[in-house]
C-alpha cells in the first residue's frame, strides 16, 4: 500500500486482538468523509492452535504479546508514515477472549499516552461492519449486517456503524464458523475447518443428505440460529456409516453440510431485511469467505432487491483495518474519546459501539 498524493485529513491507528488474530491497521479519513486503507498488518497465531481444534486463550495471548510491537511497526512502515502522523487511535475493547483483549488495550492506552491522541475503546462486532467502508463507501442508513464467523453468528440492523446498531438475533448455541470447525473435525480435515470444508463441498452433491435447517419452523425465534443440531445430525450420519462399515463420502458429506449453513443464513438474513424495510446488506466474518454462502446471497438478495455487499476475505477476518475503519467513523462523527480507565470487556453488547 503506497501513500496517495491526495494526503487524508487525518489517520487512524486500528488495534484488534480479541481473538487469534493480532491486527494493525491505519485508515486516512479525507475531508469529504470518505476513508482510505493506508496498511493492514495481521499476524495470526491459528497455526499455534491448530492441534487443540479451537484458539487456546493463553497461547493467543502470547502469541498477542509477542506480535504487538512488530505489526505496529510494520503497518506504519507499510503506510510510509510516522507514529506522529496518527490522529487518533481506536482499539477493540470487546467482546472477545479477557487475556487477549489486555493486550491490545495495554498497547494503545500506551501509544495513546506517548503520542498525546485520543483514544476509542470500541466494539469488535461494529468494526466487522465498518470495514466495508473501506470497500464499498458510506453505508446506507439502515443496513443489515450478517456477522458470521468462528466466535459470532449475528443479525444486526446498523443505522449508523458508529452510533447505532441492534441486535435483531444470533445463533443459541454454536456459531456458524464454530459448526463448521467442528464438522471438519468429525471428517477428519484440518483446522480451521472452513476453507477445506468449502473446497471439499465444491466436489460434492449438496442435495446427497438433507441436513437439519435449525430453527426454521413458524413457531421459531425468527432471526435466531442454531447450529449444533445440524452438528449433531452430521455426527450421527457419519457414525451410523462408519458402524456399518461403509465409507464416509466426505464430499457429499461437506456439500451437503454447507448447503444447510448457506440457506439457513440466507434465507434468515433477507427475512430480517424484509421485515425492516431494509435495502443493503453487508456480510462480514470469516464464514463470509464461503463460496456458497457467497453465491447464494448474491441469488437471494438480487431477488429481493436488496443490494449485497461482502469486503474482500482479508478484510471480513479480524484485523486491525476495521478498527481503524470504525474509528474514523467515530472521528469524523466528533465523538468523545472513551475514558482514560476503561478497560477490556470480554461480554460487550454489541449495542455499544463505543466505551
Ligand atoms: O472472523 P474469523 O477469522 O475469526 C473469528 O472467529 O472471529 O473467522 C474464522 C472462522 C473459522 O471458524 C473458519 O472455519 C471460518 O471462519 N471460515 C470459513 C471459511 N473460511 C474461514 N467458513 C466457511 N467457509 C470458508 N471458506
Ligand atoms: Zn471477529
Amino acid at each position: 500500500m503506497t501513500r496517495p498524493n491526495n494526503r487524508p485529513d487525518a489517520v487512524v491507528l486500528g488495534i484488534e486482538s480479541s481473538c487469534d488474530e493480532t491486527g494493525v491497521g491505519l485508515v486516512g479519513l479525507h475531508a469529504d468523509g470518505s476513508v482510505e486503507l493506508l496498511a493492514d498488518a495481521v499476524a495470526s497465531s491459528v497455526e499455534q492452535h491448530a492441534r487443540f481444534g479451537g484458539v487456546v486463550p493463553e497461547v493467543a495471548s502470547r502469541a498477542h504479546l509477542e506480535s504487538m510491537v512488530p505489526m505496529v511497526r510494520k503497518a506504519f512502515a507499510d503506510a510510509g508514515l510516522r507514529p506522529s502522523d496518527v490522529d487518533a487511535i481506536a482499539v477493540t475493547a470487546g467482546p472477545g477472549l479477557a487475556g487477549a483483549l489486555l493486550v491490545g488495550v495495554s498497547a494503545a492506552k500506551a501509544y495513546a499516552a506517548a503520542l498525546d491522541r485520543p483514544l476509542y475503546g470500541v466494539n469488535h462486532l461494529a468494526g466487522h461492519v465498518a470495514v466495508d467502508t473501506l470497500e464499498h463507501g458510506p453505508l446506507p442508513s439502515p443496513s443489515l449486517a450478517l456477522l458470521v464467523s468462528g466466535g459470532h453468528t449475528q443479525l444486526l440492523l446498523v443505522e449508523d456503524v458508529a452510533s447505532s446498531i441492534t441486535e435483531l438475533g444470533s445463533t443459541i448455541d454454536d456459531a456458524a464458523g464454530e459448526a463448521y470447525d467442528k464438522v471438519a473435525r468429525l471428517l477428519e480435515l484440518p483446522y480451521p475447518g472452513g476453507p477445506p470444508i468449502d473446497a471439499a463441498a465444491r466436489r460434492g452433491d449438496p442435495t446427497a443428505i438433507a441436513f437439519p435447517r435449525g430453527l426454521t419452523g413458524p413457531k421459531d425465534a425468527r432471526h435466531d440460529f442454531s447450529f449444533s443440531g445440524l452438528k449433531t445430525a452430521v455426527a450421527r450420519w457419519v457414525e451410523q456409516r462408519q458402524a456399518a462399515g461403509e465409507p464416509v463420502p466426505v464430499d457429499d458429506v461437506a456439500a451437503s453440510f454447507q448447503e444447510a449453513v448457506a440457506d439457513v443464513l440466507t434465507a434468515k438474513a433477507v427475512r430480517a431485511a424484509r421485515d425492516h424495510d431494509v435495502r443493503t446488506m453487508v456480510v462480514s466474518g470469516g464464514v463470509a469467505a464461503n463460496s456458497r454462502l457467497g453465491r447464494l446471497a448474491a441469488i437471494r438478495c438480487a431477488e429481493a432487491g436488496i443490494e449485497l455487499r461482502i469486503p474482500r476475505p482479508r478484510l471480513c477476518t479480524d484485523n486491525g483495518a476495521m478498527i481503524a475503519a470504525l474509528g474514523a467513523r467515530l472521528l469524523a462523527a466528533g465523538a468523545p474519546a472513551s475514558p482514560p480507565d476503561f478497560g477490556a470487556d470480554p461480554a460487550l453488547p454489541v449495542e455499544t459501539i463505543l466505551l
